[in-house]
């Protein structure tokens, strides 16, 4: 019995050690991109928020390093991403260049930090459902891919665990950055599903979700993806 105990812890840590980022299962054409800040096209958006903070930002904050760490958070019961503190004194609108590049700017401070959020049960448990639940005319879950399939191919794509630690990321296909919620809608986009208006409550629960599930993965910011 005790065997069986020790067992169930070892694959317990396994699973946790598990958490690959889906830097891992690019090519060597992006990763060599993503590895370099000159080649990185993510860094012009970083440079482009340097600037936008200084202007309207930099009056209030000095350093954002480790803030990106630890989005979402929860806060008077509502789920607060970093973009919504990003957008707290002006209402950038969501996938503008404004907001991508101060997000990716202030993420870039925390690269190579550990995620690390601690929502509370009820509201992680709503994006859990969210997870695993099938959608659209596929009818598959999130799951279906990025835990049971991780490192298959689809098509010309190798399935990553859809991490989400490299966001707002550059990616080739939109040549330009794009926010998690942008990568997400694409999933779900493929999957034939319906498409929640961003900011809403059923985005951030997901969102919550991921990142919580993503705990320890350094932050990527800008990365680059297919
Ligand atoms: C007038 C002062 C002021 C300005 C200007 C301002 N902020 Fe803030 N900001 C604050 C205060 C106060 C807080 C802490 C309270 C809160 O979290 O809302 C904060 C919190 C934040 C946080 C969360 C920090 C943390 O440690 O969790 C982020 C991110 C942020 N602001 C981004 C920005 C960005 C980006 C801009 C410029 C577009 C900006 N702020 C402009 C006052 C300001
Ligand atoms: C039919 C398979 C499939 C399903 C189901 C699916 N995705 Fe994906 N997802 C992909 C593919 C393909 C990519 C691009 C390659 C990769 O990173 O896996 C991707 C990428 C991602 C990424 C970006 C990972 C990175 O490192 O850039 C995230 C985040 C993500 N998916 C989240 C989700 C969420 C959340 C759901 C559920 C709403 C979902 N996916 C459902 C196929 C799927």
């Amino acid at each position: 019995m005790r065997k069986y105990l020790v067992l169930a812890a070892l694959l317990a840590c396994t699973a946790e050690a598990q958490n690959r980022s889906g830097l891992e299962f690019a090519s060597e054409e992006i990763r060599r991109l993503q590895a370099s800040d000159a080649e990185n096209p993510g860094m012009l958006w970083v440079d482009q928020g340097a600037k936008l903070f200084a202007q309207k930002c930099a009056s209030c904050h000095i350093s954002m390093k480790g803030v990106a760490t630890r989005y979402p958070a929860v806060e008077n019961g509502r789920i607060v991403t970093l973009e919504a503190k990003v957008r707290h004194k002006e209402a950038f609108a969501y996938e503008s260049d404004e907001l991508l590049a101060l997000t990716a700017y202030i993420a870039n401070q925390s690269r190579g930090m550990p995620i690390k959020v601690n929502p509370p049960a009820e509201k992680l448990d709503i994006g859990r459902k969210a997870y695993y639940s099938r959608r659209g005319q596929m009818n598959l879950a999130c799951a279906h891919c990025h835990e049971q399939n991780w490192g298959k191919h689809l098509g010309a794509e190798t399935l990553s665990q859809g991490q989400p630690n490299g966001y707002p990321a550059y990616r080739l296909e939109w040549q330009k950055m794009g926010s998690l919620e942008r990568r997400i809608r694409a999933c779900m986009f493929g999957l034939h599903a319906e498409l929640p208006p961003y900011g809403s409550d059923t985005m951030l629960e997901l969102e919550l979700f991921l990142v919580w599930r993503a705990n320890g993965l350094p932050i990527e910011t800008p990365a680059v993806r297919r």
